[in-house]
């Protein structure tokens, strides 16, 4: 674990943060500028830039790509801007996120949460696996909520993911027998589809390594904005200074040392799903279900096929 900014980072590393503007990302992007450069792919060039500056004053160094996770082509193009970089590439973090607390669409008129949250993540991992030499590392930052018997996302109203397909899933359709809360099986349905690639491409490229971090509930970040001002407040002040006493809970800070290891890891670990400590854990048992992460996996760069790569 490092908490220390060192001065001078390894030249010969480079990680790739996405979503690294607010919460868990931005405190792992700090986290990994200690161990190489830092790759920050987010979708407000404004706030990339801050902590541009923020990691150069820390002796790090960092380069920013912008990237909205909800646009397949802002997405695409984003992997090919750090293909360009030509920087020598030890991992990504896909970290990026939302949860929305209703139905919304993107642009094109897909589920927001399962594009943000599943379709752009893997469409950039999809493009950039053949530039990642062996041994790189691929971390996605899942969610417990996926397991329907997943004791604190049942109290808390989730009813496990609802996949139906992946095209369904676009369409913001879900299995029956859900959850009463508006958002809810479409975000638990989309954390699932980043475990099920972490597990399927595990097996698929085991010259990489593919491992998964349910990093526990952080109320400290932004991830519950769509609830308003008042949550959000209660969540940051009240809420995140407790997280490190209660079971499942935790911060971006601890968040991001998990993280860290993870990614930084020489063990040879792959297709390992870890907990908010940094401990091995189980995931639902469907997802556990090698063919039920292989069809995810293939409906999902047959849905992707769909969609016109960029001129
Ligand atoms: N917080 C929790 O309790 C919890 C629990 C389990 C898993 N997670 C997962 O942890 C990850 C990080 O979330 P967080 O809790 O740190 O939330 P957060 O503070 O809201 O951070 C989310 C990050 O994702 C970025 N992002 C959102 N939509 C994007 C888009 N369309 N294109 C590009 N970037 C986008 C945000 O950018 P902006 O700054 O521009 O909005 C921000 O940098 C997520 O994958 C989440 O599902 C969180």
């Amino acid at each position: 674990m490092t908490e220390h900014h060192s001065p001078r980072p390894p030249a010969d590393r480079t990680w790739i943060v996405t979503g690294p503007t607010s919460g868990i990302g931005r405190r792992t992007a700090l986290e990994l500028a200690a161990h190489g450069t830092v790759v920050l792919v987010g979708r407000d060039p404004e706030r990339l830039a801050e902590l541009e500056r923020e990691i150069g004053s820390l002796g790090g160094r960092a380069v920013s790509v912008v990237a909205d996770f909800s646009d397949l082509a802002s997405v695409r193009r984003a992997a090919e801007r750090i293909v360009e970089l030509g920087l020598p590439l030890a991992g990504l973090l896909n970290n990026a996120g939302v949860f929305p607390l209703g139905p919304r669409t993107t642009a094109q008129g897909w589920d927001l949460a399962y594009t943000t949250n599943h379709l752009g993540p893997f469409a950039i991992t999809e493009a950039l696996v053949p530039h990642l030499p062996d041994g790189a590392h691929v971390v996605f930052v899942c969610s417990g909520v996926e397991d329907p018997e997943r004791r604190p996302a049942v109290v808390a109203g989730f009813r496990g993911a609802r996949y139906l397909s992946a095209e369904a899933s676009a369409r913001g359709e879900w299995a029956p027998g859900g959850s009463a809360k508006p958002g809810y099986d479409a975000y638990a349905t989309s954390k699932q589809g980043n475990l099920a690639t972490v597990l399927a491409l595990a097996r698929e490229t085991p010259r990489l390594r593919f491992n998964a971090v349910e990093p526990g509930f952080t109320p400290g970040s932004r991830l519950g904005r769509d609830a308003g001002p008042v949550v959000s407040f209660v969540s940051r002040y009240v809420l995140s200074p407790i997280a490190p006493l209660v079971r499942y809970w935790s911060t971006p800070g601890r968040a991001a040392r998990v993280l860290t290891e993870v990614l930084t890891s020489e063990s040879g670990a792959t297709g390992v799903y870890y907990d908010e400590r940094g401990r091995p854990m189980l995931g639902s048992a469907q997802v556990r279900d090698p063919a039920f992460s292989d069809r995810v996996v293939a409906e999902t760069r047959a849905l992707l096929a769909t969609v016109d790569h960029p001129g």
